[in-house]
């Protein structure tokens, strides 16, 4: 697990940017895993202007989300549907249906589960995953105590998920639902690099425990230690729990440039 310690979110979202373009130029028909939430802004943000600079086409790429609210309705603003549009999808050139997320209104709910790993197989698998982190260490939405081989499901999500996500829907918790489908955390590990982008002090214990603890379903982003091709690209706040930091800190500026990320 590679650990970057950058000045702040923007350095991060050039960095996670420039591991997407290079990925892009190399494989244009790359497959992409996509996050919602505030982490990724940065990337997409960079993206959208490398994009608009002529840099990088999306044209041949696919994508899939990570998960998804259960039981909104597909015109709510804040399905992860909407919100990926929004966000990165709709400001880009990826064709029409390129990108694909799980179906929160699903009348079977585990037959299109199955569905959803079946079409992320027979795209090849994800190449590059971007991930946020919860404050309780979630990765997508499995929670603590998720099976570590776990595989997209429908999950419960904790009253601190729904705390925390609360400020996108008018601050009321009751609003925010209850259900979701995620990937699992054995769909996650099968992506072949895993980049998770954490920024401010709320993310500093998760990621503590991400990089330095012992791996836990209590703290599900650990099994990212099992990884072999991992990128967490933190700003200062995040990064403020972190044991090794002047290791990690040595360790990167001293990196040859051939190696990226
Ligand atoms: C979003 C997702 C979640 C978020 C996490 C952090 O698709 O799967 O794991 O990445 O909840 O959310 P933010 O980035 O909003 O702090």
């Amino acid at each position: 697990m590679e650990i970057v310690i950058c000045r702040d979110a923007a350095e991060a979202g050039r960095l996670g940017a420039a591991a997407i373009v290079d990925l892009l130029q190399r494989k244009p028909d790359a497959v992409l895993g996509l996050a919602t939430g505030s982490s990724p802004l940065a990337i997409y943000d960079e993206l959208a202007r490398r994009h608009e600079a002529g840099e990088v086409s999306f044209a041949h790429a696919r994508g899939f989300t990570l998960d998804e609210y259960v039981g909104l309705p597909a015109d709510h603003p804040e399905t992860y549907h909407n919100v990926i549009r929004r966000d990165i999808v709709g400001r880009v050139d990826f064709a029409p249906d390129a990108v694909h997320g799980p179906d929160g209104l699903a009348a079977d709910i585990p037959a299109f589960c199955r569905s959803y790993e079946e079409a992320i197989a027979a795209a090849g698998g994800v190449d590059l995953q971007i991930l946020g982190i919860g404050t309780e260490g979630h990765i997508g939405f499995n929670e603590p105590g998720s099976s570590l081989a776990s595989r997209t499901r429908i999950k419960t999500l904790t009253k601190q998920t729904r705390l925390d996500n609360a400020r996108f829907f008018d601050g009321d918790i009751n609003q925010v639902p209850t259900h979701c489908i995620t990937q699992g955390l054995g769909t996650i590990m099968a992506a072949r690099h895993v980049v998770l982008v954490a920024s401010g002090a709320g993310k500093a214990e998760a990621v503590h425990h991400l990089a330095e603890g012992s791996v836990s379903a209590m703290w599900p982003g650990t099994i990212l230690q099992h990884h072999p091709h991992v990128t967490v690209l933190l700003d200062e706040g995040a990064a403020g729990r972190l044991q090794l930091s002047d290791y990690y800190r040595e360790t990167y500026a001293a990196k040859p440039a051939w190696q990226g990320l």
